[in-house]
């Protein structure tokens, strides 16, 4: 793997120019790239419809509210999500103290935390693309957990060679890739054939009513939430358009096999506006 921005333990830049710990960067100062200052700026709609600047919107939200992340997910989700995650990780079929476990779009590190408890002895790599996710994440790296390392990275370019990993879990991460086929094909890539992929992300509704009065509310409270925390509405408010033009679960499970994935199993939860998805690499 490029050692480029990996965190261990304590919240330490592994990586330093010496090969040792190194302070984590400030976070920037400069107006052009400071992601509270970009992020209003930037058009929601004209981003999510155009696959090659979709992710400037979403790294720069993502920055904007890492430190409030765990918070919004359980108020958000009524508790719920911990749960789900829980869930996700009890499909976990490598538990050997070999496996090499990739959690992708790792936010704070849920699933990655979840993951190698749940695999004692297994090597664990969480990437985020954000930064200060990536920080949050380390910081909650207990004395001892040297085997779980986090590092910044983008899911649709990993810096890891085809067929390193046995296990990639994804919590809502694929829907916020430029395509969810970039991101697939980057993860068919790196996974050992056999392999096991683990996701949980909201999906558009099938059913028209259901799927209004799910969006309805996603964007009320998310723009709620957004602007009282942030002051920014689309902070939050970003979750119901980016739903909306995301697939359906059945969709998904069509594009996971598309990308060379047999789908082994799909829970619904709020009646298909969430789905936990296993699959194996062919
Ligand atoms: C909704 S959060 C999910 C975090 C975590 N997986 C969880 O389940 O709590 C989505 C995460 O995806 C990250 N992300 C967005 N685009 C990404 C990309 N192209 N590559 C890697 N991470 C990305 C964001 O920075 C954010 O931390």
């Amino acid at each position: 793997m490029a050692h480029n921005d990996v965190y261990g333990k304590t919240g330490n830049r592994v990586n330093g120019a010496d090969g040792g710990p190194s302070t984590p960067p400030a976070m920037t100062t400069n107006p052009s790239t400071d992601p509270e200052r970009i992020l209003p700026e930037l058009d929601l709609d004209a981003h999510l419809d155009d696959p090659a600047i979709k992710q400037r919107f979403v790294t720069a939200m993502f920055e904007v509210i890492a430190a409030r992340y765990d918070r919004f997910t359980r108020v958000f989700s009524y508790g719920m999500d911990r749960g789900w995650k829980r869930r996700l990780i009890d499909a976990l079929d490598h538990r050997g103290t070999d496996a090499r476990i990739v959690d992708l779009a790792c936010g704070t590190g849920d699933l990655a935390f979840l993951a190698a408890r749940a695999s004692p002895g297994a090597r664990v790599v969480g990437f985020d693309v954000a930064r200060r996710m990536i920080q949050g994440a380390a910081s909650r790296l207990q004395v001892g957990e040297n085997r779980i390392l986090f590092a910044v990275g983008d899911m649709s370019r990993l810096p890891l060679p085809d067929r390193s990993a046995d296990v990639v879990t994804v919590g809502y991460g694929v829907r916020n890739a430029p395509t969810p086929r970039a991101a697939l094909d980057e993860i068919a890539r790196i996974l050992e054939p056999g392999g096991t992929l683990l996701t949980l992300d909201f999906y558009r509704p099938a059913n028209p009513i259901w799927r209004g009065l799910f969006l309805w509310y996603l964007r009320v409270a998310g723009s709620l939430v957004g602007w009282a925390w942030h002051r920014i509405p689309v902070a939050y408010g970003y979750i119901a358009p980016s739903v909306a033009r995301h697939l359906t679960c059945d969709e998904f499970s069509r594009a996971l096999e598309a990308a060379g994935f047999r789908v082994m199993r799909v829970q619904r939860r709020l009646f298909g506006g969430i789905a936990l998805h296993a699959a194996r690499r062919l």
